[in-house]
């Protein structure tokens, strides 16, 4: 495995492999050194967790990052995007690409030398599902067998976890309005993984005895001008006390952020004791070092 564009790249086992990794470099008990090596961060929109997760692990490990914006590298507009791709390998040990097209990323990684990083695209977020997976492990001390619910918009988080759960072996309910659900194309890839998927329009149906309960927002970015028609269209979806009361007892609630409060999510529910979602932000720094580990070492 050379790259990781979609979670898929990765199977099963490899999977559990980073977990465990994580986990290690987490507690300190395993040592990298990545003598020098750069990652190109290429990043065509903005990123607080992704980007400063990368760059600190990067440095925490003896590497460097440079940080490329889309107005300095203009990836596929100034110079295509295969130059971009076979240039940076001459220069730079990988790339972390955050695109709007997924062909974007895709397209990087087929014509670079290097290990090309999927950072999100407007199809995939797979390191953030990496991470969400590690925090899912500390707090329930297993994945398989795990009921995951997600409510609301099916975009790139959504379907990086979709194919996530089917790979690990977690059952996966999804609750979207009409209009906004899972692509036939993922769910069939999905279903394909052995996949245990429910899809339903009613939230407080797919809620019960949730293990999990994971949101995003309505609007992601490069769709800020639906926003409006969104919020009236997920009015239903917001994750609240009641939805949360729906779950487990102890059912865990996670947002990968940046969030949007009285929108997918109720003002004060990342204080509630359910929310394990500053961990999960924390977690992104474990697991970048995880997949540094894997792909530049
Ligand atoms: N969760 C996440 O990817 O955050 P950023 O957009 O800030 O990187
Ligand atoms: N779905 C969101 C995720 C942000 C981390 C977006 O693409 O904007």
């Amino acid at each position: 495995m050379k790259d990781l564009v979609s979670i898929t790249d990765l199977n099963p086992d490899e999977i559990q492999n980073l977990i465990k990794s994580a986990v290690d470099l987490k507690r300190g008990g395993r040592k990298l050194s990545l003598d020098g090596r750069t990652l190109a961060l290429i990043f065509e929109k903005p990123s607080l967790r992704t980007r400063v997760s990368f760059d600190v692990a990067m440095s925490q490990l003896g590497g460097h990052t440079i940080y490329l914006s889309q107005a300095e590298v203009g990836l596929g507009e100034r110079e295509p995007i295969a130059d971009v791709a076979r240039v940076l390998s001459r220069y730079v040990n990988g790339i972390v690409a955050r695109t709007f097209a997924h062909h974007s990323v895709a397209l990087l990684a087929k014509h670079a030398s290097i290990p090309v990083i999927n950072g999100l695209s407007n199809e995939e977020h797979p390191c953030q599902i990496l991470s969400d997976l590690l925090t899912i492990h500390e707090k329930k001390g297993k994945l398989k067998g795990l009921t995951v619910v997600y409510i609301g918009d099916a975009n790139n988080v959504a379907n990086s976890l979709l194919l996530a759960c089917s790979l690990v072996g977690m059952e996966f309910r999804i609750s979207s309005p009409v209009g906004y659900e899972l692509q036939d194309e993922i769910l069939t890839r999905a279903q394909k993984l052995g996949g245990q998927i429910t899809l339903t329009v009613d939230p407080t149906e797919a809620a019960k005895d949730a293990d999990v309960l994971y949101t995003d927002v309505w609007t992601s970015m490069g769709q800020e001008a639906e926003a409006e028609h969104r919020r009236m269209a997920f009015t239903r979806y917001q994750v609240n006390e009641e939805l949360l009361s729906l779950a487990k007892r102890d059912v865990i609630f996670m947002h990968p952020l940046p969030a949007h409060y009285g929108e997918e999510i109720a003002e004060g529910l990342l204080e509630s004791p359910h929310s394990v979602v500053f961990d999960q932000a924390e977690n992104r720094l474990h697991m970048q070092k995880a997949i540094i580990a894997k792909l530049l070492v």
